[in-house]
């Protein structure tokens, strides 16, 4: 549970009193309260106003709009304000202004701009953190601590080139060690001391804004040191927090998908993890549900807080669509579904100038409550009071995982070669997907998690082995585990060094196979995967593309050959029996019928069964507290769809009405189902 003063689906969002009057202040609450929100974001960007100076701190403004909020049973969850820096603070002290990839020294402007290891950034910033902690340590309001937000972008300043060399030392302890792990002697580039090692940017060894490089070893240590260093800050105010009130829990607000840090890791130092969502019209649902999965990975399963989503519009994409109606309240049950125990919106007012005034807010620039999106807030806002505690802290329990992995994206990303199109979160939602279609609850997992839960583990192009997961994956499969991985796997240590004896490496023996050489072809270009005799619900042919491994089966049966070029016979699915589990190798990228087939099969084998079945577009998920079932329906057609329940009764935890048997619902709803 976040808190036992709050306790049931936070509400609310981001709000910047800062940028209003006292007129709008008082309206404000007013309008809280009618949509029956209860929690307010405050003081994300507001590091200026609270300090002015050097030496001066000023809580005022902050007192008043806690205190004001509070007077009226609204909640905040409270920001340290250390995304932006202050002016003054960018003249004085340039050391906290980023250099960026081309190597200019940034001037003041924008946010997410400081240099993580700017002496004067990690002085003011827990300064800061501190000061707010004890200022409001014992203010009943605080819920949770924000810190910072939504943390970005790398700097390539002389500051985290010294630490760079720091942390490399700590990492290597000799340089014969970091010479051996990116391969210097290639090009030449052998180092003889710490000092001669530079940043890795558009004026050293990357180009195309850090997409390609000449040297794999420094480029994935780059983004692991800056990764490490962002952290290292928020830890920095997390810890000055904690020193006033260790009870309450500290998040930052991820991005799902963003591909700049190590969410597995910043997962860890956090008490609760918090993330944004803003898919695009057509990002496709299972892509939403894949991102929710993956938020609530990074704490093995613990509930998450949405801390932003728009109630309507957003403004920074190329076309900013109107949350269609209904479509706000579905999107937000859907992160609930997965795992969510909080909803809030960015923004709460839509404010006046600068960069986000189209963005869309719970209060939009007419000022008063007779909207369309005002009432879809405040029905929804009815709902989760009506909700209670009944669903927070509940768990999914799947017994399918999916493995993603940040660092095997970059080195991916950086791979140089076989093929500019192989997009590996493409490749993970098509396994996502798949499972998801059906109504099959799916954990997205680290390469560290636990497999222990699980019948079935998947890791698409698993490029990048760590350190003893290979190990970890054979004995879940040894005690009965069922694991699949694909093309492009096993092929480099942490630091992409190829794993020498035929790829996948250290998956080798697991899955029986070895590859002796890689194709990639321009992705209209398509081969065949062929069944001579069915397997499960694979039968006759399926078209896959991209990258093709050439593989020799040792121990493992072959299921499927390439159907055509001069590989045609060659395996493209394999079978391995390794102890009392299996493990399956797709050798190259299919169209998704492919994998619904493949993984209709999967679930046969496992025993798996859908949730419910349903129509198409009707989406079913689950999550479990205390021997009670919540079962999620979501409808994403605009039309009405059906579903079918056991004939026991259920009722709908929303409506208090009851189902059971062949069931409809409306266009866009939800419903919360029970079993009576
Ligand atoms: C992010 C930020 C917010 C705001 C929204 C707009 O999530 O955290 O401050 O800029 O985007 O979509
Ligand atoms: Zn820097």
């Amino acid at each position: 549970m976040l808190s036992k003063k709050l306790n049931k689906i936070w509400y609310g969002g981001d709000y910047n009193p800062e940028q209003w009057d006292e007129e709008v202040w008082k309206e404000d609450n007013r309008l809280f309260k009618l949509a029956g929100i209860d929690l307010a974001s405050v003081n994300i960007f507001a590091w200026a106003l609270i300090q002015p100076n050097e030496t001066t701190y000023d809580f005022t403004s902050l007192d008043q709009t806690i205190d004001r909020l509070y007077q009226d049973g609204i909640y905040v969850c409270l920001a340290t304000s250390t995304a932006a820096h202050p002016a003054w603070m960018a003249k004085r002290y340039p050391d906290i202004r980023r250099v960026d990839f081309e190597g200019r020294k940034r001037k003041f402007g924008g946010r997410h701009n400081s240099c993580p290891n700017s002496p004067t950034y990690l002085k003011y910033a827990s300064q800061l953190a501190g000061k707010l902690a004890e200022r409001y340590k014992d203010h009943p309001a605080v819920l949770a601590w924000h810190v910072s937000n939504e943390y970005s972008g790398y700097c390539y300043c002389d500051h985290c080139e010294k630490a760079f060399r720091v942390w490399l030392k700590k990492k290597y302890a000799r340089i014969e060690h970091l010479n051996q792990a990116w391969n210097t002697a290639f090009w030449g580039h052998t180092f003889y001391d710490w000092d001669e090692i530079v940043v890795p940017n558009g004026l050293s060894e990357e180009w195309e804004n850090g997409n390609n490089t000449n040297f794999q070893g420094i480029s994935l240590d780059y983004r692991r040191f800056q990764s490490d260093s962002l952290l290292e800050t928020f830890k920095l105010e997390r810890d000055q927090i904690k020193k006033h009130t260790p009870d309450i829990p500290v998040t930052t607000n991820l991005m799902g998908l963003y591909p700049e840090l190590d969410y597995f890791k910043w997962g860890k130092e956090m008490d609760v993890v918090s993330w944004d969502n803003y898919p695009q019209i057509d990002t496709p649902v299972s892509k939403t549900a894949m991102t929710h999965e993956l938020m609530r990975g990074l704490r093995n399963g613990q509930p998450f807080m949405l801390m932003e989503q728009t109630p309507s519009q957003q403004n920074w994409q190329a076309y900013n669509a109107l949350k269609r109606p209904g479509v706000m309240r579905l999107w937000s049950y859907q992160a609930i579904a997965h795992g969510a125990d909080t909803v809030q919106f960015f923004q709460l007012r839509r404010s006046r100038g600068a960069t986000e005034k189209y963005h869309g807010a719970v209060i939009e620039h007419v000022g008063h409550e007779h909207t369309r999106v005002f009432n879809e807030v405040k029905q929804l806002g009815e709902e989760l009071q009506l909700l209670g505690d009944q669903i927070i802290d509940s768990r999914t329990n799947a017994k399918v995982a999916i493995v993603f992995d940040y660092e095997n994206r970059w080195a991916i990303q950086l791979s140089s070669g076989p093929s500019v199109a192989l997009d590996y979160e493409e490749e993970v939602h098509k396994y996502y997907r798949a499972f998801y279609d059906r109504n099959v609850p799916v954990d997205m997992i680290g390469v560290d998690a636990d497999l222990s839960q699980y019948d079935l583990v998947i890791a698409p192009v698993l490029y990048m082995m760590k350190a003893g997961h290979a190990d970890r994956l054979k004995a879940f499969v040894k005690q009965g585990g069922t694991f699949v991985t694909t093309f492009f796997s096993g092929i480099v240590d942490e630091n992409d060094l190829v794993t020498l004896g035929g790829y996948p490496g250290e998956l080798r023996e697991l899955v029986g196979i070895w590859a002796e050489e890689i194709d990639a072809l321009e992705p209209s270009i398509k081969n065949q995967i062929v069944f001579n005799e069915d397997y499960g619900h694979l039968s006759g042919e399926y078209q896959c593309s991209t990258l093709f491994d050439l593989i020799h089966a040792e121990h493992a049966e072959v299921l499927a050959s390439y159907g055509k070029d001069f590989y045609q016979g060659m395996p493209v699915l394999t079978k391995n029996k390794f102890g009392q589990g299996t493990a399956y190798y797709v050798a190259s990228s299919p169209e998704q019928d492919f994998i619904t087939d493949f993984v209709a099969t999967l679930m046969t084998e496992n025993k798996l069964t859908p949730l419910l079945d349903s129509d198409q577009g009707v989406e079913v998920a689950v999550r479990e507290k205390e021997g009670k079932r919540y079962l999620f329906v979501l409808n994403h057609n605009h039309t009405e769809a059906k579903f079918y329940l056991p004939e026991t009764s259920y009722r709908n935890l929303i409506k208090g009405n009851e189902y059971h048997g062949e069931s409809r619902i409306a266009g866009h709803d939800v419903l919360i189902l029970v079993e009576k």
